[in-house]
């Protein structure tokens, strides 16, 4: 039994010794050139595998993600049916993106990007406030993330909403479900944060008519997936000024080409990709943990339906 390690951008190195605090004789590969004998692979531990690669192990027993996101495991045809596979639920990363959606929320509440820009011609003029209490956040996505990230925010006083597939009840937060609940939610945000994951139902949902349902000047907070986003739609909602702000973590096209317009938007906050990394010394344990169910045949935690898309 070996666990095979297939992800870009991530040290080995740092993983290996880490797992093993957890599981110390586990038998630890790296793809590619350390896989070896692909019989003897019972768990995937991945983040964009190579399509078709996954279907070459026969005996797997789990896919478990390195990211809280698996569209990108899913898009893969060929993947083996009926072999579970797990998102990854962190406290390092759910800790990691409250603290990326608490500094965007107050950056725009507060209005440091025209102070910004005042700076720079030295103009020196106040800014009215807005209290927290109104102003009006609305979350996609109540998961891991967007529950506490909308937690968050309530506790600093913020009108806060979200929306969801199924109902919530949460702390401080207005539940709302549903085509009609995603456009009363829009309807009455000024600051919009999506932490929805990328599926078939989800892919391209804020677009012309989504962007125009929110009251003219609210701001875009997207740290889901660049494909949440139609970016023509949002670069034309920035122009009009029916937006008058996005800061952007994820993107289409990932790195964002050197001379897409939205690197050089006076309106638009870039980041890349990098609102909430998985970090091996709070994710090593919960991977543990999932491994040793999948080889006792217990269901994983944070297992996903293939159907539903997350
Ligand atoms: P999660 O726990 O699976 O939560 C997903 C939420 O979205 C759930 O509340 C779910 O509703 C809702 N949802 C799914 N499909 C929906 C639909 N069609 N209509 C309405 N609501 C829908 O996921 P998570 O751990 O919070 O992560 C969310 C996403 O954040 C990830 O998939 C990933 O794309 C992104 N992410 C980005 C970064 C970054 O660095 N930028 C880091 C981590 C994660 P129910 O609760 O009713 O099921
Ligand atoms: C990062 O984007 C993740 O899905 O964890």
């Amino acid at each position: 039994m070996a666990l095979l390690f297939m992800c870009d951008g991530q040290v080995p190195t740092e993983w290996e010794p880490t797992l093993r605090a957890e599981i110390p004789d586990l038998d630890f590969r790296v793809w590619p050139d350390g896989a070896g004998d692909p019989h003897e692979i019972d768990i995937v531990l991945t983040w964009q595998p190579p399509r078709g690669l996954i279907a070459t192990f026969p005996n797997l027993k789990a896919i478990l993600s390195l990211a809280a996101g698996v569209e990108h495991i899913l898009r893969d045809p060929e993947l083996p049916p009926g072999v579970p596979i797990a998102r990854l639920i962190d406290p390092g990363l759910q800790t990691g993106m409250v603290e990326f959606i608490a500094m965007e929320v107050l950056r725009h509440h507060r209005r440091e990007c025209e102070y910004r820009a005042q700076q720079k011609v030295g103009d020196w003029t106040l800014l009215r406030q807005t209290l927290s209490r109104d102003r009006r956040i609305g979350i996609l996505g109540l998961g891991h993330l967007g529950a506490a990230c909308g937690e968050m925010l309530s506790r600093f006083g913020f009108s806060v909403s979200g929306w969801s597939r199924t109902e919530k009840q949460l702390p401080g937060i207005t539940s709302h479900t549903g085509e009609d609940g995603l456009f009363k939610l829009l309807e009455q945000t000024d600051i919009l944060v999506c932490l929805l994951p990328l599926t078939p139902d989800t892919e391209d949902i804020l677009d012309a008519t989504t962007l125009g349902a929110l009251p003219r000047g609210a701001v875009l907070i997207n740290a889901a997936r660049g494909k949440h986003v139609v970016e023509d739609d949002l670069i034309e909602a920035l122009d009009s000024g029916q937006l008058s702000g996005a800061t952007l973590d994820v993107f289409r096209e990932e790195p964002l080409p050197a001379d897409h317009p939205l690197w050089y938007h006076p309106d638009v906050t870039v980041y890349p990709h990098a609102a909430a990394w998985t970090l091996p010394e709070s994710a090593a344990p919960v991977i543990a943990d999932n491994i040793r169910r999948a080889r006792s045949g217990q269901p994983l935690f944070g297992q996903i339906e293939v159907r539903r898309g997350y």
